[in-house]
């Protein structure tokens, strides 16, 4: 049996075993994920939202304790969490590249004021 996991917003599906990491399916799907720690559920830079109805393995303890709570919410540590079946993902926005974008947003702005 193959997983298939499908990226939100590019809509970019990969199929995978069963067991694979998000972040290895993101990367064979070519998504990037943030990552400081190289998937040692560390530095909690990877954290995705999973949407309802999505097949994951059950949660480990690791992840659990990382998260919070948030899981409750449907965010999950890439790294950790394990394809079952079919799984949509929604990737959130690089934070460099959202900064980048809120301040070239922020100038044009400012350059439509003159
Ligand atoms: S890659 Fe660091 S916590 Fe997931």
């Amino acid at each position: 049996m193959r997983c298939k996991v499908t990226f939100w917003p590019s809509g970019k599906t990969v199929d995978v075993k069963p067991g694979t990491t998000l972040l290895d399916a993101a990367r064979r799907a070519g998504v990037p994920v943030s990552t400081r720690c190289g998937g040692k559920a560390a530095c909690f830079m990877c954290k995705v939202a999973v949407r309802p109805g999505s097949e994951l393995q059950p949660m480990k303890d690791i992840e659990r304790r990382k998260l919070c709570g948030l899981e409750s919410e449907g965010i999950r540590l890439a790294c950790q969490a394990r394809a079952a079946g079919k799984v949509a993902v929604d990737v959130p926005k690089d934070p460099l590249r959202a900064a980048i974008e809120r301040q070239l947003a922020r100038q044009a702005e400012d350059d439509s004021l003159w």
